[in-house]
């Protein structure tokens, strides 16, 4: 029987930009080797009862490379739910996966490429458990998966936070105020702590950092008496509150991923009740999982979706995709799940912040010196090039 030559792809969990780029550069790329293309709406739900998608061309996928959102649709809610409360398996019904198989077959599909975070590589890989052909694409602003370093929408969600500072760094200097501005990054800091060297933050809170707000106020005290009467602090959604409260939103079952949001405002209340001085608050939301991706994540998004053919045209299935810079290569997608990339507090990042004087609200310095670890062979390049 001749093999099958069709592809199918779907966007799962929260969405990001650039999901587009990947959908596109799954479309074009499998074209160049003879596949066509169907996406399924609605992340997972699209695949069983109602099965819904459509097939891909030219014209649905002309312009998307600059779009935020899915032109598939995403839901993290549903019928697919395989990590329940943190990294705990739960198993996929299996009259569910049966389902599935069932559609795989009568659409005569040679893979599914499924775009998607840390809960929706879970779904993939039993998906791969079962036989069904998948290739897993990471998503995530929060660039919290381990197995890769990057995955694309995290450059994004950066660039709108570290605009949302440079905002506020006018607004705050005219006015004097401290401004705490609240991101995105449930169990990491990465955003955060981007977007705070990015947009010159005074203050930085992240999960992986313990804080009082001794040290957030001292910092705060410290601008004044050198003449800089307005601060900026940047905090994490996921950055615990001192003594290691959890700030969320919303009541959630257990079962449901916890509703974040609220510390930010919390932290100005404080600060302003402790020190007396005008401080606002501005929650960044959606408003970083959504626009335009930038042209880095335009090009990883491509890059991920042509690899992520190319692994479907071998038969690697079982692999998400990753990128340790300069190269896109794969993982097993079971190595790749539930391995949390958190915020390393001894890393360059963050020493190189607090040698500026960026405060982490703890009563950490740089280290003295400042240690930056020296490649040799590096430096002996260099003096070449300078020497020319
Ligand atoms: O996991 C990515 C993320 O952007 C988190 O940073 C945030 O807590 C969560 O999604 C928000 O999801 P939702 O839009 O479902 O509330």
């Amino acid at each position: 029987m001749a093999r099958a030559r069709r592809l199918g792809v779907l966007t799962s969990g929260g969405d990001c930009p650039g999901l587009n780029a990947v959908i596109r550069g799954v479309y074009k790329s499998a074209g160049q080797l003879g596949y066509d293309c169907i996406g399924f709406q609605r992340g997972y739900e699209g695949l069983v009862d109602p099965v819904s998608y459509v097939p891909l061309n030219s014209r649905n996928t002309a312009g998307i490379l600059s779009q935020g959102g899915t032109i598939l649709g995403s839901t993290n809610k549903g019928r697919f739910v395989a990590i329940k409360g943190v990294n705990e398996r739960q198993e996929l019904d299996v009259e569910l996966l049966a389902a599935v198989r069932v559609t795989c077959e009568q659409l005569d599909l040679a893979g599914l490429i499924c775009i998607g975070g840390d809960g929706s590589l879970a779904i993939a890989q039993q998906f791969h458990e079962y036989g069904i052909p998948v290739i897993g694409v990471p998503k995530t602003i929060d660039n919290d998966l381990s197995a890769t370093a990057y995955s694309f929408g995290f450059d994004s969600a950066v660039a709108c936070a570290t605009d949302a500072l440079d905002r506020l760094h006018t607004t705050a200097a005219a006015h004097d105020r401290v401004m705490v501005l609240e991101v995105m990054g449930r169990h990491a800091g990465w955003i955060a702590l981007h977007a705070g060297i990015a947009g010159s933050g005074d203050v930085i809170l992240i999960p992986e950092i313990p804080w009082t707000f001794e040290h957030v106020c001292d910092k705060i005290l410290d601008r004044q008496r050198n003449g800089k009467n307005f601060t900026l602090v940047v905090v994490a959604e996921g950055a615990n509150l001192p003594g290691g409260t959890f700030v969320t939103s919303e009541r959630r079952s257990k079962m449901q991923q916890a509703r974040l949001g609220g510390i930010g405002n919390m932290v100005a209340a404080e600060i302003e009740q402790r020190l007396g001085r005008e401080t606002r608050c501005v929650v960044l939301g959606h408003l970083q999982r959504g626009g335009a991706p930038t042209a880095f994540d335009r090009v990883l998004a491509t890059q991920f979706g042509a690899h992520a053919v190319r692994l479907a045209h071998q038969g690697r299935f079982g692999q998400m995709i990753c990128f340790h810079p300069p190269r896109v290569s794969s993982v097993a997608i079971a190595d790749a799940v539930s391995r949390l990339s958190t915020v390393d507090p001894s890393s360059d990042a963050v020493q190189a912040a607090r040698a500026l004087g960026v405060s982490f609200g703890d009563s950490g310095r740089a280290p003295s010196p400042f240690t930056i670890t020296v490649d040799e062979s590096v430096n002996e390049e260099l003096e070449v090039v300078c020497a020319n």
